[in-house]
């Protein structure tokens, strides 16, 4: 088991889903101080500030709506009031799919807007407001759905994949920036994720994207889950990995190593 001890934490979107999953993680691995972060949905924030006391770690929440840079300084100037300093930034808070889910021709300006600002604006906003108060050897994390900016296909989600890509970028000037300090940057790419948004999927939805990994197109055969990434979060939060910054790792049991070129059949292992 990785230790992380003495340390604090703030995971944005962490009152439930993937970033609940990594702040538990985070407490499992002995972060000390975990700031988990809501949006509306105070009922769900207090149950991770639960399960996380369990893990024997200490838990403040925090409310603030990632689509208002204002409102994203106001969280981090009551994150320094509390916690005086930060060693980790997990960026996972994505606003609920009604806001952006249009494909390129019908998406208004105004939805555009807020996939961009939730992501690329929230993630500038954030790092700046986090940097002054991190110690060297922090580490900053941006959660991001990487197949969405690389490929046009699922239509609707072309102001999030476009969003996504921009925070991805943004990323590695970050760490560039912050490598003398010993600050790492790195995104985490889940693939389609068990216990997460894809709970809202109507059954038979879900049940679609399951059999979909479990026929081979990923080939460890099951959805990502919550737990997976918040693994992979600790691995990278660790002393370990000084040396990693700039990266973009998936977490996805290999769907990102296969390919649309072939049928199923000829590249299963
Ligand atoms: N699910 C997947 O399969 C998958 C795959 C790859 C990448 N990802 C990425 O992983 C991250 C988490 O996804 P998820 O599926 O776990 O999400 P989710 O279950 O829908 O949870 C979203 C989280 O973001 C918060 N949030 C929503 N709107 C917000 C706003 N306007 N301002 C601030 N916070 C807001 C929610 O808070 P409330 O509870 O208060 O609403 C909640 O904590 C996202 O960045 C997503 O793009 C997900």
């Amino acid at each position: 088991m990785l230790t992380l001890n003495s340390k604090s934490a703030l995971i944005t979107g962490s009152s439930r889903g993937i970033g609940r999953g990594i702040a538990l993680k985070l407490a499992e691995c002995g972060v000390h101080r975990i700031a988990v972060h809501y949006h509306k949905n105070r009922s769900a924030a207090e149950q991770t500030a639960a399960a996380v006391r369990d893990r024997g770690a200490e838990v403040t929440l925090f409310q603030a709506d990632v689509m208002r840079p204002d409102d994203i300084a106001r969280m981090f100037a009551e994150v320094k009031e509390a916690f005086g300093s930060l060693d980790i930034l997990v960026s996972n808070a994505r606003p609920d799919v009604e806001h952006f889910y249009q494909p390129p021709f019908e998406i208004s300006l105004e939805n555009w807007h807020k996939a961009l600002d939730s992501q690329a604006l929230a993630m500038l906003v954030s790092v700046r407001e986090a940097v002054p108060m991190m110690r060297d050897g922090g580490r900053i994390l941006a959660v991001t759905y990487a197949p969405g900016g690389r490929t046009g296909s699922w239509q609707p989600w072309v102001a999030m994949g476009s969003a996504k890509a921009a925070m991805e970028s943004l990323c590695r000037y970050f760490a560039v920036a912050l490598a003398p300090r010993g600050i790492t940057v790195n995104m985490i790419s889940p693939g389609a994720t068990d216990d997460s948004v894809f709970n809202t999927l109507p059954p038979a939805v879900l049940e679609m994207i399951k059999g979909w990994a479990q026929a081979g197109w990923v080939p460890m055969r099951r959805l990502t889950t919550p737990a997976d990434v918040g693994a992979v979060t600790a691995l990278l939060c660790s002393e370990e990995a000084a040396f990693v910054t700039g990266q973009l790792i998936h977490v996805d049991g290999g769907a990102s190593a296969m390919s649309a070129d072939f049928p199923l059949e000829l590249q299963k292992g």
